[in-house]
Protein backbone atom coordinates (compact mmCIF):
# COMPACT_ATOMS: atom_id res chain seq x y z
CA UNK A 1 0.00 0.00 0.00
CA UNK A 2 1.36 3.53 -0.95
CA UNK A 3 0.81 5.99 1.98
CA UNK A 4 0.40 9.43 1.71
CA UNK A 5 0.54 11.39 4.47
CA UNK A 6 -0.93 15.10 4.17
CA UNK A 7 0.13 18.43 6.71
CA UNK A 8 0.50 21.83 6.32
CA UNK A 9 3.40 22.01 8.50
CA UNK A 10 5.95 19.33 8.06
CA UNK A 11 9.61 18.35 9.36
CA UNK A 12 12.94 17.94 7.38
CA UNK A 13 14.53 15.51 9.73
CA UNK A 14 17.67 17.68 10.20
CA UNK A 15 18.84 16.42 13.85
CA UNK A 16 19.91 20.08 15.25
CA UNK A 17 16.88 22.01 14.53
CA UNK A 18 13.87 22.50 16.72
CA UNK A 19 10.94 20.89 15.61
CA UNK A 20 7.56 22.84 14.89
CA UNK A 21 4.81 21.62 16.88
CA UNK A 22 3.91 18.03 18.15
CA UNK A 23 2.57 16.94 14.33
CA UNK A 24 5.83 17.63 12.42
CA UNK A 25 7.97 16.10 15.47
CA UNK A 26 5.34 12.90 15.59
CA UNK A 27 4.86 12.15 12.27
CA UNK A 28 8.92 12.79 10.89
CA UNK A 29 9.94 8.89 12.30
CA UNK A 30 6.24 7.65 10.64
CA UNK A 31 7.32 8.51 7.24
CA UNK A 32 10.82 7.64 7.69
CA UNK A 33 10.75 4.27 8.58
CA UNK A 34 7.25 3.78 6.49
CA UNK A 35 8.47 4.31 3.29
CA UNK A 36 5.24 6.89 3.00
CA UNK A 37 5.29 9.61 1.05
CA UNK A 38 4.66 13.11 3.43
CA UNK A 39 3.08 16.35 1.46
CA UNK A 40 2.73 19.75 3.00
CA UNK A 41 3.26 23.39 2.75
CA UNK A 42 6.39 24.75 1.71
CA UNK A 43 6.10 27.84 3.31
CA UNK A 44 6.51 29.99 0.05
CA UNK A 45 3.46 31.19 -1.90
CA UNK A 46 3.03 31.57 -5.60
CA UNK A 47 1.01 33.95 -7.42
CA UNK A 48 -1.35 33.25 -10.25
CA UNK A 49 -3.45 30.48 -11.29
CA UNK A 50 -1.38 27.09 -11.09
CA UNK A 51 -2.44 24.79 -13.30
CA UNK A 52 0.07 21.88 -12.18
CA UNK A 53 1.29 22.65 -8.38
CA UNK A 54 4.65 23.34 -7.93
CA UNK A 55 6.09 20.43 -5.34
CA UNK A 56 9.77 20.27 -4.40
CA UNK A 57 10.71 16.55 -3.53
CA UNK A 58 13.45 15.26 -1.35
CA UNK A 59 14.35 11.82 0.09
CA UNK A 60 13.44 11.48 4.13
CA UNK A 61 14.71 8.09 5.14
CA UNK A 62 12.89 5.24 3.62
CA UNK A 63 9.81 7.53 2.84
CA UNK A 64 9.91 11.16 0.32
CA UNK A 65 8.66 15.11 1.24
CA UNK A 66 7.17 16.74 -1.48
CA UNK A 67 6.16 20.70 -0.26
CA UNK A 68 3.81 22.66 -2.32
CA UNK A 69 3.72 26.42 -3.01
CA UNK A 70 0.17 27.19 -1.45
CA UNK A 71 -1.81 30.29 -3.33
CA UNK A 72 -0.40 33.50 -2.27
CA UNK A 73 -4.38 35.01 -2.99
CA UNK A 74 -5.58 32.64 -0.32
CA UNK A 75 -2.68 31.34 2.21
CA UNK A 76 -2.96 33.96 4.69
CA UNK A 77 -7.14 33.95 4.85
CA UNK A 78 -6.33 29.92 4.92
CA UNK A 79 -3.41 30.07 7.67
CA UNK A 80 -4.05 32.49 9.83
CA UNK A 81 -7.66 33.90 9.30
CA UNK A 82 -9.98 30.76 9.01
CA UNK A 83 -7.40 27.97 10.27
CA UNK A 84 -5.80 29.89 13.11
CA UNK A 85 -7.98 32.39 13.68
CA UNK A 86 -11.65 30.22 13.83
CA UNK A 87 -10.62 26.72 14.47
CA UNK A 88 -7.73 26.72 16.58
CA UNK A 89 -9.32 29.06 19.37
CA UNK A 90 -12.48 26.57 18.86
CA UNK A 91 -10.97 23.85 19.08
CA UNK A 92 -9.34 24.42 22.54
CA UNK A 93 -12.41 26.13 23.74
CA UNK A 94 -11.46 29.60 23.62
CA UNK A 95 -14.74 31.35 21.61
CA UNK A 96 -13.72 33.94 22.66
CA UNK A 97 -10.75 34.41 20.71
CA UNK A 98 -12.68 33.41 17.03
CA UNK A 99 -11.96 36.16 14.19
CA UNK A 100 -12.89 35.35 11.26
CA UNK A 101 -14.15 36.72 7.93
CA UNK A 102 -16.32 35.06 4.83
CA UNK A 103 -12.72 35.56 2.75
CA UNK A 104 -11.44 33.61 5.24
CA UNK A 105 -13.53 30.61 4.93
CA UNK A 106 -13.25 31.06 1.23
CA UNK A 107 -9.63 30.72 1.16
CA UNK A 108 -9.53 27.61 3.25
CA UNK A 109 -11.99 25.85 1.29
CA UNK A 110 -10.03 27.21 -1.81
CA UNK A 111 -6.28 25.96 -0.06
CA UNK A 112 -8.63 22.56 0.88
CA UNK A 113 -9.21 22.06 -2.85
CA UNK A 114 -6.26 22.93 -4.33
CA UNK A 115 -4.12 20.56 -2.06
CA UNK A 116 -6.73 17.71 -3.36
CA UNK A 117 -5.97 18.32 -7.16
CA UNK A 118 -2.02 18.58 -5.98
CA UNK A 119 -2.34 15.20 -4.52
CA UNK A 120 -3.69 13.48 -7.60
CA UNK A 121 0.16 12.95 -8.66
CA UNK A 122 0.87 11.12 -5.85
CA UNK A 123 -1.89 8.42 -6.48
CA UNK A 124 -0.46 5.18 -7.24
CA UNK A 125 -2.50 1.63 -7.68
CA UNK A 126 -3.00 0.93 -4.26
CA UNK A 127 -2.86 4.39 -2.69
CA UNK A 128 -4.25 5.89 0.95
CA UNK A 129 -4.35 9.09 2.32
CA UNK A 130 -4.02 10.04 5.50
CA UNK A 131 -4.96 13.91 6.29
CA UNK A 132 -3.52 15.33 9.43
CA UNK A 133 -5.18 18.12 11.45
CA UNK A 134 -7.22 20.88 11.21
CA UNK A 135 -6.01 22.65 8.01
CA UNK A 136 -7.69 19.90 6.07
CA UNK A 137 -11.17 19.47 7.52
CA UNK A 138 -12.20 19.67 4.08
CA UNK A 139 -9.70 17.83 2.39
CA UNK A 140 -11.22 14.65 1.95
CA UNK A 141 -14.65 15.47 0.34
CA UNK A 142 -12.62 17.69 -2.08
CA UNK A 143 -10.79 14.26 -3.18
CA UNK A 144 -14.22 12.10 -3.39
CA UNK A 145 -15.28 15.07 -5.62
CA UNK A 146 -12.14 14.25 -8.07
CA UNK A 147 -13.70 10.65 -7.66
CA UNK A 148 -11.02 9.60 -5.98
CA UNK A 149 -12.11 6.26 -4.57
CA UNK A 150 -8.86 5.42 -2.25
CA UNK A 151 -9.36 5.04 1.51
CA UNK A 152 -9.01 8.63 3.17
CA UNK A 153 -8.23 8.71 6.64
CA UNK A 154 -8.05 12.03 9.08
CA UNK A 155 -6.00 12.80 12.11
CA UNK A 156 -6.96 15.05 14.44
CA UNK A 157 -3.95 16.59 16.98
CA UNK A 158 -6.15 18.78 19.03
CA UNK A 159 -8.57 18.58 21.03
CA UNK A 160 -12.45 18.35 19.46
CA UNK A 161 -14.72 20.64 21.92
CA UNK A 162 -18.43 20.41 22.96
CA UNK A 163 -21.11 20.79 20.23
CA UNK A 164 -22.24 24.54 21.56
CA UNK A 165 -18.09 25.57 20.80
CA UNK A 166 -17.88 24.37 17.73
CA UNK A 167 -20.99 26.01 16.27
CA UNK A 168 -19.16 29.22 16.92
CA UNK A 169 -17.33 28.66 13.93
CA UNK A 170 -18.97 30.28 10.71
CA UNK A 171 -20.17 26.85 8.29
CA UNK A 172 -19.43 24.56 10.94
CA UNK A 173 -22.38 22.16 9.77
CA UNK A 174 -21.27 22.30 5.82
CA UNK A 175 -17.52 22.25 7.50
CA UNK A 176 -18.22 18.76 9.37
CA UNK A 177 -20.61 17.48 6.56
CA UNK A 178 -17.42 17.33 4.56
CA UNK A 179 -15.14 15.93 7.20
CA UNK A 180 -18.21 13.04 6.69
CA UNK A 181 -16.11 12.21 3.26
CA UNK A 182 -13.56 10.51 5.57
CA UNK A 183 -13.34 6.83 5.55
CA UNK A 184 -11.76 7.30 9.41
CA UNK A 185 -11.59 9.82 11.58
CA UNK A 186 -9.01 9.64 14.98
CA UNK A 187 -8.76 12.15 18.19
CA UNK A 188 -6.35 12.02 21.03
CA UNK A 189 -9.12 10.84 23.32
CA UNK A 190 -12.08 9.68 23.87
CA UNK A 191 -13.71 12.87 24.94
CA UNK A 192 -12.87 14.45 21.79
CA UNK A 193 -14.29 11.50 20.43
CA UNK A 194 -17.87 11.87 22.12
CA UNK A 195 -17.83 15.53 21.03
CA UNK A 196 -17.75 15.20 17.80
CA UNK A 197 -20.23 12.11 18.03
CA UNK A 198 -22.24 14.32 19.88
CA UNK A 199 -22.31 17.29 17.35
CA UNK A 200 -22.92 14.88 14.44
CA UNK A 201 -25.96 13.16 16.10
CA UNK A 202 -27.59 16.34 17.39
CA UNK A 203 -26.87 19.12 14.76
CA UNK A 204 -26.63 16.70 11.23
CA UNK A 205 -29.36 14.04 13.24
CA UNK A 206 -27.32 11.42 11.85
CA UNK A 207 -27.47 7.69 12.32
CA UNK A 208 -24.78 6.54 14.59
CA UNK A 209 -23.64 2.95 15.35
CA UNK A 210 -20.65 1.74 17.34
CA UNK A 211 -18.88 4.86 16.54
CA UNK A 212 -19.59 4.62 12.75
CA UNK A 213 -21.45 7.76 10.89
CA UNK A 214 -23.93 6.91 8.54
CA UNK A 215 -24.35 10.08 5.77
CA UNK A 216 -24.63 10.28 2.40
CA UNK A 217 -20.72 9.99 1.84
CA UNK A 218 -20.87 6.07 3.10
CA UNK A 219 -19.52 5.00 6.62
CA UNK A 220 -16.99 7.15 8.53
CA UNK A 221 -15.83 5.71 11.36
CA UNK A 222 -14.70 7.46 14.67
CA UNK A 223 -12.03 6.13 16.63
CA UNK A 224 -9.57 7.02 19.31
CA UNK A 225 -5.62 6.72 18.40
CA UNK A 226 -3.70 8.38 21.53
CA UNK A 227 -0.39 9.73 19.70
CA UNK A 228 2.87 7.88 21.23
CA UNK A 229 6.51 9.41 21.16
CA UNK A 230 9.45 7.53 20.74
CA UNK A 231 10.54 7.09 24.30
CA UNK A 232 13.90 4.88 23.79
CA UNK A 233 15.39 7.66 21.35
CA UNK A 234 14.57 10.32 23.98
CA UNK A 235 16.46 8.16 26.84
CA UNK A 236 18.95 7.67 24.51
CA UNK A 237 19.44 11.64 23.72
CA UNK A 238 18.99 12.70 27.07
CA UNK A 239 22.28 9.90 28.45
CA UNK A 240 24.10 11.59 25.49
CA UNK A 241 23.19 14.70 25.56
CA UNK A 242 24.74 15.80 29.08
CA UNK A 243 28.26 16.41 27.56
CA UNK A 244 26.46 19.54 25.02
CA UNK A 245 27.36 22.70 25.79
CA UNK A 246 23.72 23.74 26.42
CA UNK A 247 23.33 21.27 29.10
CA UNK A 248 26.67 21.49 30.92
CA UNK A 249 26.35 25.04 30.91
CA UNK A 250 22.98 25.23 32.23
CA UNK A 251 24.03 22.39 35.15
CA UNK A 252 27.58 24.42 35.95
CA UNK A 253 24.61 27.10 36.37
CA UNK A 254 22.65 25.96 38.74
CA UNK A 255 25.11 25.27 41.72
CA UNK A 256 22.85 22.62 43.50
CA UNK A 257 19.63 24.51 42.99
CA UNK A 258 16.79 22.54 41.93
CA UNK A 259 15.25 23.54 38.36
CA UNK A 260 12.11 23.27 37.00
CA UNK A 261 11.52 23.23 32.93
CA UNK A 262 8.39 24.53 31.20
CA UNK A 263 8.40 23.40 26.84
CA UNK A 264 6.20 25.16 25.03
CA UNK A 265 5.33 27.15 21.48
CA UNK A 266 4.16 30.60 22.66
CA UNK A 267 0.56 29.79 22.70
CA UNK A 268 -2.44 30.69 24.51
CA UNK A 269 -3.79 27.21 25.03
CA UNK A 270 -0.52 26.32 27.22
CA UNK A 271 -1.78 27.94 30.00
CA UNK A 272 1.93 30.28 30.77
CA UNK A 273 0.66 33.40 32.50
CA UNK A 274 -1.18 30.74 34.98
CA UNK A 275 2.20 28.91 35.82
CA UNK A 276 4.43 31.54 35.86
CA UNK A 277 1.45 33.20 38.17
CA UNK A 278 1.78 29.50 39.96
CA UNK A 279 5.78 30.08 40.57
CA UNK A 280 5.24 33.62 41.46
CA UNK A 281 2.89 32.16 44.46
CA UNK A 282 5.31 29.54 45.69
CA UNK A 283 7.88 32.47 46.18
CA UNK A 284 5.64 34.56 47.92
CA UNK A 285 3.70 32.02 50.29
CA UNK A 286 7.08 29.55 50.67
CA UNK A 287 9.93 31.96 50.37
CA UNK A 288 12.21 28.66 51.55
CA UNK A 289 12.01 27.94 47.56
CA UNK A 290 13.01 30.83 46.70
CA UNK A 291 17.00 30.76 45.82
CA UNK A 292 15.92 26.62 46.60
CA UNK A 293 14.40 26.01 43.03
CA UNK A 294 14.21 28.41 39.58
CA UNK A 295 12.57 27.66 36.55
CA UNK A 296 13.48 27.31 33.02
CA UNK A 297 10.51 28.60 30.39
CA UNK A 298 11.12 28.06 26.95
CA UNK A 299 8.56 29.93 25.31
CA UNK A 300 9.44 29.47 21.37
CA UNK A 301 7.05 32.29 19.09
CA UNK A 302 4.50 30.53 17.15
CA UNK A 303 1.77 32.16 14.70
CA UNK A 304 3.31 35.66 14.93
CA UNK A 305 1.05 37.56 13.06
CA UNK A 306 -1.92 36.87 14.92
CA UNK A 307 -2.91 39.39 17.25
CA UNK A 308 -3.83 37.04 19.86
CA UNK A 309 -0.37 35.68 19.79
CA UNK A 310 1.37 39.00 19.86
CA UNK A 311 -0.65 39.79 22.67
CA UNK A 312 0.30 36.77 24.48
CA UNK A 313 3.68 37.60 24.06
CA UNK A 314 3.78 40.51 25.54
CA UNK A 315 2.04 39.57 28.31
CA UNK A 316 3.91 36.63 29.05
CA UNK A 317 7.10 38.69 28.89
CA UNK A 318 6.01 41.35 31.19
CA UNK A 319 4.82 39.04 34.14
CA UNK A 320 8.54 37.24 33.42
CA UNK A 321 9.88 40.98 34.07
CA UNK A 322 7.52 41.45 37.02
CA UNK A 323 7.97 38.21 38.89
CA UNK A 324 12.21 38.31 38.07
CA UNK A 325 11.88 42.28 39.43
CA UNK A 326 10.45 41.32 42.70
CA UNK A 327 12.13 37.82 43.71
CA UNK A 328 15.49 38.20 42.00
CA UNK A 329 18.67 38.84 43.67
CA UNK A 330 21.44 40.06 42.22
CA UNK A 331 22.67 36.40 42.05
CA UNK A 332 19.79 34.76 41.35
CA UNK A 333 17.09 34.99 38.38
CA UNK A 334 13.77 32.95 39.45
CA UNK A 335 13.12 32.76 35.59
CA UNK A 336 15.04 32.17 32.67
CA UNK A 337 12.91 32.91 29.61
CA UNK A 338 13.81 31.88 26.33
CA UNK A 339 12.21 33.11 23.16
CA UNK A 340 13.49 30.40 20.80
CA UNK A 341 13.26 26.97 19.78
CA UNK A 342 16.22 23.42 20.60
CA UNK A 343 16.68 20.82 18.95
CA UNK A 344 15.75 17.56 20.38
CA UNK A 345 18.51 16.11 21.46
CA UNK A 346 19.44 19.05 23.17
CA UNK A 347 15.60 19.47 25.00
CA UNK A 348 16.37 15.87 25.98
CA UNK A 349 19.52 16.94 28.30
CA UNK A 350 17.42 19.85 29.51
CA UNK A 351 14.65 17.71 30.60
CA UNK A 352 17.02 15.71 32.40
CA UNK A 353 18.59 18.21 34.21
CA UNK A 354 14.92 19.37 35.74
CA UNK A 355 13.97 18.01 38.58
CA UNK A 356 10.33 19.27 37.80
CA UNK A 357 8.63 18.87 34.34
CA UNK A 358 5.65 21.41 34.46
CA UNK A 359 3.24 21.00 31.60
CA UNK A 360 0.01 23.13 31.99
CA UNK A 361 -2.02 23.72 29.17
CA UNK A 362 -5.42 24.71 29.62
CA UNK A 363 -6.26 22.63 26.86
CA UNK A 364 -3.94 20.00 24.55
CA UNK A 365 -4.73 17.27 21.92
CA UNK A 366 -2.03 15.30 23.53
CA UNK A 367 1.29 17.17 24.66
CA UNK A 368 4.19 15.27 23.37
CA UNK A 369 6.79 17.56 25.82
CA UNK A 370 4.69 16.10 28.72
CA UNK A 371 5.56 12.22 27.23
CA UNK A 372 9.27 13.28 26.00
CA UNK A 373 10.16 14.92 29.87
CA UNK A 374 9.29 11.73 31.46
CA UNK A 375 11.38 9.79 28.54
CA UNK A 376 14.10 11.46 28.96
CA UNK A 377 14.27 11.04 32.61
CA UNK A 378 17.04 9.32 34.68
CA UNK A 379 15.99 6.12 35.68
CA UNK A 380 18.31 6.37 39.04
CA UNK A 381 16.93 9.79 39.69
CA UNK A 382 13.45 10.32 38.06
CA UNK A 383 12.09 14.31 38.20
CA UNK A 384 8.42 14.78 38.93
CA UNK A 385 6.04 15.71 35.92
CA UNK A 386 3.18 18.24 36.56
CA UNK A 387 0.75 17.65 34.30
CA UNK A 388 -2.47 19.67 33.37
CA UNK A 389 -5.90 17.09 33.58
CA UNK A 390 -6.68 18.89 30.67
CA UNK A 391 -3.95 17.68 28.17
CA UNK A 392 -4.60 14.66 26.21
CA UNK A 393 -1.54 13.03 27.92
CA UNK A 394 -3.07 12.85 31.47
CA UNK A 395 -5.07 9.90 29.93
CA UNK A 396 -1.94 7.81 30.14
CA UNK A 397 0.52 9.81 32.35
CA UNK A 398 -1.71 9.43 35.26
CA UNK A 399 1.16 8.94 37.82
CA UNK A 400 2.31 12.45 36.90
CA UNK A 401 1.22 14.70 39.75
CA UNK A 402 -2.65 15.96 38.31
CA UNK A 403 -3.40 19.96 38.62
CA UNK A 404 -5.84 22.39 37.02
CA UNK A 405 -4.13 24.65 34.83
CA UNK A 406 -6.91 27.53 36.45
CA UNK A 407 -5.76 27.03 39.86
CA UNK A 408 -2.83 29.17 40.89
CA UNK A 409 -2.46 27.75 44.53
CA UNK A 410 -3.25 24.15 43.34
CA UNK A 411 -0.36 24.32 41.22
CA UNK A 412 1.99 26.32 43.16
CA UNK A 413 1.24 23.46 45.90
CA UNK A 414 2.05 20.61 42.90
CA UNK A 415 5.46 22.11 42.27
CA UNK A 416 6.38 22.13 45.80
CA UNK A 417 5.58 18.57 46.43
CA UNK A 418 7.53 17.70 43.84
CA UNK A 419 10.38 19.53 44.34
CA UNK A 420 10.21 18.13 47.79
CA UNK A 421 9.02 14.44 46.85
CA UNK A 422 11.23 11.15 47.73
CA UNK A 423 13.17 9.05 45.45
CA UNK A 424 11.36 5.95 46.17
CA UNK A 425 7.65 7.96 45.37
CA UNK A 426 9.36 9.47 42.40
CA UNK A 427 10.85 6.46 40.55
CA UNK A 428 7.17 4.51 41.55
CA UNK A 429 5.52 7.17 39.63
CA UNK A 430 8.62 7.20 36.94
CA UNK A 431 8.82 3.77 36.33
CA UNK A 432 4.45 3.63 35.81
CA UNK A 433 4.81 6.09 32.66
CA UNK A 434 7.77 4.96 31.76
CA UNK A 435 5.85 1.15 31.08
CA UNK A 436 3.13 2.71 29.44
CA UNK A 437 5.36 5.30 26.94
CA UNK A 438 7.06 2.10 25.97
CA UNK A 439 4.24 -0.14 25.60
CA UNK A 440 2.64 2.74 23.24
CA UNK A 441 5.55 4.00 20.23
CA UNK A 442 4.68 6.26 17.66
CA UNK A 443 5.38 3.78 15.06
CA UNK A 444 2.42 1.40 16.48
CA UNK A 445 0.08 4.69 16.51
CA UNK A 446 0.61 5.34 12.91
CA UNK A 447 0.26 0.74 12.14
CA UNK A 448 -2.88 1.02 13.95
CA UNK A 449 -4.22 3.59 11.97
CA UNK A 450 -3.65 2.87 9.06
CA UNK A 451 -4.29 -1.10 9.47
CA UNK A 452 -7.92 0.32 10.49
CA UNK A 453 -7.81 2.55 7.39
CA UNK A 454 -7.37 -0.28 5.18
CA UNK A 455 -10.23 -1.94 6.99
CA UNK A 456 -12.46 0.88 6.55
CA UNK A 457 -12.53 1.39 2.85
CA UNK A 458 -13.41 -2.23 2.89
CA UNK A 459 -16.41 -1.98 4.60
CA UNK A 460 -19.46 -1.67 1.92
CA UNK A 461 -20.81 2.21 1.64
CA UNK A 462 -24.31 2.78 3.32
CA UNK A 463 -27.19 3.38 1.50
CA UNK A 464 -28.78 6.38 2.62
N1 LIG B 1 10.08 21.14 20.37
C1 LIG B 1 11.36 21.25 19.84
N2 LIG B 1 12.13 22.31 20.23
C2 LIG B 1 11.68 23.28 21.09
C3 LIG B 1 10.37 23.17 21.61
C4 LIG B 1 9.60 22.08 21.23
O1 LIG B 1 11.82 20.40 19.07
O2 LIG B 1 12.44 24.18 21.40
C5 LIG B 1 9.25 19.98 20.01
C6 LIG B 1 9.04 19.08 21.21
O3 LIG B 1 10.12 18.18 21.35
C7 LIG B 1 7.71 18.40 20.86
C8 LIG B 1 7.00 19.43 20.00
O4 LIG B 1 7.96 20.41 19.61
O5 LIG B 1 7.93 17.22 20.14
C9 LIG B 1 5.86 20.13 20.73
O6 LIG B 1 4.77 19.27 20.75
P1 LIG B 1 3.57 19.40 21.79
O7 LIG B 1 2.63 18.28 21.51
O8 LIG B 1 4.08 19.43 23.19
O9 LIG B 1 2.91 20.83 21.53
P2 LIG B 1 2.43 21.59 20.19
O10 LIG B 1 3.48 22.59 19.90
O11 LIG B 1 2.25 20.57 19.13
O12 LIG B 1 1.14 22.26 20.56
C1 LIG C 1 0.04 22.15 16.78
C2 LIG C 1 -0.86 21.77 15.63
C3 LIG C 1 -0.02 21.47 14.39
C4 LIG C 1 0.93 22.63 14.10
C5 LIG C 1 1.75 22.98 15.34
C6 LIG C 1 2.65 24.17 15.13
O1 LIG C 1 0.79 21.06 17.12
O2 LIG C 1 -1.66 20.65 15.98
O3 LIG C 1 -0.85 21.25 13.28
O4 LIG C 1 1.79 22.31 13.03
O5 LIG C 1 0.88 23.25 16.42
O6 LIG C 1 1.91 25.27 14.65
P1 LIG C 1 2.23 25.96 13.25
O7 LIG C 1 1.08 26.89 13.02
O8 LIG C 1 3.54 26.66 13.45
O9 LIG C 1 2.33 24.87 12.22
Amino acid sequence: MNLVVISNRVARGKANEPMTGGLAAALLPVVEHSGAIWVGSSGRVRDGHQKEPFAEIEALGTGALATLDLPAAHYGGYYEGFANSALWPALHSRSDLIRVSQGDYLSYREVNAFMARALLRFRKERTAFWVQDYHFLALGAELRDLNVEDPIGFFLHTPWPVPAVIQGVPHHRELIEAMLGYDLIGFQTEEDCRNFLSYVGQELGLTIVDGIVISKHGRTRCQVFPIGIDAEKFAQYAAKSVSHPDVSRLRRSLNGEKLAIGVDRLDYSKGLVNRISAFDRLWTEQPQFLRSISLLQIANPSRGGIEAYGNLQNEVARLVTDVNGRHGEVDWTPIRYLNKGFSQAVLAGLYRTAQVGVVTPLHDGMNLVAKEYVAAQNPADPGVLVLSKFAGAANELDTALLVNPHDVDGMARAISIAASMPLTERKMRWEAMMKKLRGHTIQQWSADFVAELEKSRIEKPAVV
